[in-house]
């Protein structure tokens, strides 16, 4: 990837509209909707604000970027909003200041300055050094955009109240990608997403104000995240109409300034349809694109007719979005078009997109979210769950340098508990990402609570035991493992229209997490919960640890009362993703099989007697999940098959397992409300009614998910709880 400087007049003053338009000249925003998230920059009491009196009243910027304006716009801004003093702003160093530059740019006054370590993309340091003999606080990076992630940190610690004093920080991310993909349709509609309508597109168009885009792509730039996939991985074509590549130009120029790169799914046929489909037009400002193609006969990534159509298509993108980020695909995959028509590969249908990327940097973002959704559930040996494994193992080495395998997290569809998918230890000479999704498909649909960072700690922290050694997932997808060129997260985020975003304002600690785990995934759930608590919400200490308290436990709440031991969310996998629905996974091909029956329950996934797939997992892995003896309880359902009256470790019988945790899951959302009302008084009414009329609806939802499960399983299994609340009570 490259990135951008302006090299003319025209393009800075584009910058700076661009800037004013999504920050200064929004409309202003009602007190506390949400809108703001983690960047509310609520002022400080003067007692607090004391604290960083000896902060420089003057910015000085080396260097010219719209990155680097953004950044020191935002300094001036939220530090006026923060601490209610203004800070002047210079190109010329001189006094005391807060220096923003980049380390090549800083050498110019301070040639002897080092970080104490190098400097990857992105990175930054915050350090104090003597300029002209004035004390300064330095803010650099190798590159404009760490000076921007630079700035945001530094603000973070203000609005939290952390010592600034004899600061001394550097900060590399973890990976080179932190990308989230949107699911926006072009006519608006965003498939999983639960915060309103598309913030970039309308009835087939994109949307002529683009407020909302600019001030997106400013909060992803505060929590590091450096690219954006706009439209659903089911693709309409007609994103690549040239006609709307003109439109898409206008969504990347708003997320330039924050360092933002844009990108794009594609439909694979797109060379046999773009030029057929009807997409709206609007006005654009842009030189008409010359027509690069008419459609062919063929998508077939092997003929040379192919290659030549994505050649120019790209070449075309890029002249309009010379920092265009790249692809995603997804092929072959719940109806959609793919190599398999022509029985091509994956990689040879990655690799042809990605060989007219590679003269401008641009990368494809593969998906292995590849299977047969028309499985025979007859067939006992049959498994959803080894698709991934079985399409892309055989592929290692197969894809170019610019192409990444983006992997799922677990091996079925981002359940409320599964294992990690073992594709990630099967790609040796393959770049990676992790897909995790931060739209809360299958965990609550943001009506209900469940934050989701301490389910992705589990998976990055997850040793997958390559060749006998401790390899967490983190570390293979960061590139660390294999030496991988470029690696990293990709998170399903599907903001929309609504002023909060997420539909919640609860919810928006999942995209928060994301981006605070792809840029570093040693901070602890507690860490990540704490800072957006402080930053959304304030420093009242009773709202804090409150807010932390029902952030943490709120996974473990929504897996008791919804999907037991490793089963699934037994959620209406045929209709909405979020209702009860045991019944709807089985006796269908979509392969999400519990194998719930009058005498147990779960799939044998082992290799002894069952669907073989424990074998994709390494040596060591394994042997953790193939015996009954060391399959954690929590998995149990997801790997074997068991009688109800079959012992967990924890010396309960499944079936009383499942009645316990649901009652005990609805008991739990119950007690989320009365915790919650602690805290009238103590912020701002729009957020508390609105947050509690969420928790009361949740409480009565986590009986409705109890009641329906436990009387499920007692009509299936016919064994009544000890405890006598379903069924009748044994004698
Ligand atoms: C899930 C989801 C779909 C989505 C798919 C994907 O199955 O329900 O809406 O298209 O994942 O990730 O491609």
């Amino acid at each position: 990837m490259r990135s951008v400087r302006p090299t003319n007049v025209l393009l800075n003053a584009l910058a700076v509209a661009a800037l004013v338009f999504t920050t200064s000249l929004s409309p202003p925003v009602a007190a506390e909707t949400g809108a703001e998230a983690w960047l509310r920059y609520a002022p400080l009491s003067p007692h607090a604000a004391k604290s960083y009196k000896q902060l420089p009243g003057k910015i000085v910027v080396l260097g010219d970027s719209f990155v680097l304006r953004t950044a020191q716009q935002e300094l001036a801004r939220d530090v006026a909003k923060m601490l209610g003093r203004p800070l002047t702003s210079s190109g010329v160093p001189g006094g005391k200041a807060i220096v923003l530059a980049t380390l090549d740019e800083i050498h110019a006054i301070l040639p002897t300055l080092q970080a104490p370590q190098g400097l990857k993309a992105d990175g930054y340091w915050i350090t104090t050094a003597r300029v002209r003999g004035a004390e300064c606080l330095i803010i650099t990076a190798s590159n404009d955009r760490g000076v921007l992630y630079g700035v945001f940190a530094f603000l973070s610690k203000i609005a939290r109240g952390e010592s600034i004093k004899k600061i001394n920080e550097l900060q590399q991310p973890y990976a080179p990608i932190r990308w989230v993909n949107q699911w926006d349709n072009l006519d608006g509609r965003i498939e999983r997403g639960y915060g309103g309508p598309s913030i970039f597109f309308l009835n087939g168009k994109v949307r002529d104000d683009l407020t909302r885009a600019g001030q997106y792509a400013r909060l992803l730039a505060s929590i590091g995240i450096n690219g954006c996939t706009i439209n659903n991985v089911n693709a309409a074509p007609g994103i690549l109409e040239d006609d709307f590549i003109s439109q898409v130009r206008r969504i990347a120029a708003v997320f330039r300034p924050w360092g933002v790169q844009l990108s794009l799914s594609v439909d694979l046929s797109s060379p046999k349809v773009v030029g057929s489909t009807h997409v709206a037009t609007a006005a654009s400002a842009v030189q008409p694109a010359q027509s690069v193609a008419e459609p062919l006969d063929t998508f077939d990534p092997l003929d040379p007719r192919v290659a030549d159509w994505w050649r120019k298509k790209v070449n075309e993108i890029y002249r309009q979005i010379p920092d265009f980020g790249g692809f995603v695909v997804k092929a072959d995959s719940e109806g959609r078009l793919g190599p398999s028509t022509y029985g091509r590969t994956p990689a040879d249908a990655a690799n042809v997109i990605a060989r007219a990327l590679k003269p401008h940097g641009g990368i494809v973002f593969y998906r292995a979210f590849v299977y047969n959704h028309h499985l025979d559930w007859h067939d006992l040996k049959n498994d959803r769950a080894k698709a991934a494994y079985d399409n892309f193992h055989p592929l290692d080495g197969a894809f170019d340098e610019n192409v990444i395998v983006q992997i799922k997290n677990g091996p079925i569809d981002f359940q409320v508990r599964e294992p990690v998918s073992p594709l990630f230890a099967g790609l040796r000479r393959t770049n990676e990402a992790v897909e995790l999704q931060i739209t809360q498909e299958y965990t609550g649909q943001q009506r209900q609570l469940c934050f989701l960072v301490p389910m992705w700690k589990e998976v990055l922290d997850f040793d997958m035991r390559i060749d006998g050694n401790s390899t967490p997932v983190k570390d293979i997808v960061s590139g660390r493992v294999f030496h991988r060129p470029v690696a990293g997260f990709a998170g399903v985020a599907n903001v929309g229209m609504e002023a909060n975003w997420m539909g919640s304002p609860l919810a928006m600690a999942n995209l928060y997490g994301f981006g605070r785990l792809a840029w570093d995934p040693s901070l602890s759930s507690e860490t990540i919960a704490d800072e957006w608590t402080r930053l959304s919400f304030g420093r009242d200490l009773l709202v804090v640890k409150t807010i932390n308290d029902l952030q943490l436990n709120s996974w473990h709440v929504y897996e008791n009362y919804t999907g037991p031991l490793g089963a699934g969310t037994l959620t209406n996998i045929t209709g909405n993703h979020y209702d009860p629905g045991p019944e709807s996974s089985e006796e269908n091909g979509w392969g999400q099989w519990h194998r719930a029956d009058h005498q147990g329950i779960g799939m044998d996934r082992t290799v002894a007697t069952g669907t073989d797939y424990i074998a994709q997992y390494t040596p060591e892995v394994q042997k953790l999940y193939e015996t009954l003896a060391s399959c954690p309880d929590n998995l149990l359902l997801f790997f074997h098959h068991v009688p109800y009256t079959y012992a967990l470790h924890s010396g309960k019988t499944v079936i009383q397992h499942v009645y316990d945790s649901h009652y005990e899951g609805a008991e739990q959302a119950g007690d989320f409300v009365p915790q919650w009302k602690a805290l009238r008084g103590h912020i701002d009414d729009e957020r508390y009614r609105d947050i509690l009329a969420r928790f009361e609806y949740q409480a009565t939802e986590a009986v409705v998910w109890r009641d329906a499960i436990c009387n499920w399983i007692y009509r299936l299994s016919g064994i009544p709880d000890q405890k006598g609340r379903v069924g009748s009570p044994q004698p």
